[in-house]
């Protein structure tokens, strides 16, 4: 099993030291707290607030997931270069269909150098 380095694990003080390392490699799930069942809403995935992420040949964010609890709902790739080799604040925009139950978002990330991340989970309630 991989490493998965998680925003909940991560505690002020260690935040505080590594927090450019940190904050490039952190996605971060943002969407409405609320949504209307069976309606198709916008989740967006952003990597890191404050620092951009390499776009290198060997140093890139390859992937980005985003799942409802243990269920992967969706996934994108890049490949190195995709944003002209400069560093970027990676963002995606997945367009999901509400269930009937309200949801735990999380995103993970894949870091070509420096390995899987996790967001913290982002509760949705389903109306
Ligand atoms: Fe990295």
């Amino acid at each position: 099993m991989p490493r998965v380095f998680k925003a909940i694990d991560i505690d002020k003080e260690q935040k505080e030291i590594m927090k450019d390392y940190l904050d490039r490699h952190m996605p971060h799930v943002i969407c409405a707290d609320e949504v209307k069942k069976g309606k198709i809403f916008r989740v967006k995935v952003r990597m890191g607030e404050n620092y951009p992420h390499p776009d290198d040949h060997d140093h890139y964010i390859s992937t980005i997931q985003l799942w409802n609890r243990e269920t992967l709902l969706a996934e994108t790739k890049y490949s190195s270069g995709a944003y002209g080799n400069k560093p970027v604040n990676v963002e995606v925009d997945f367009f999901i269909n509400a269930p009937d139950v309200s949801m735990n978002l999380t995103a993970m990330a894949v870091c070509t150098k420096h390995g899987l991340w996790q967001s913290e989970e982002k509760p949705v309630k389903v109306i």
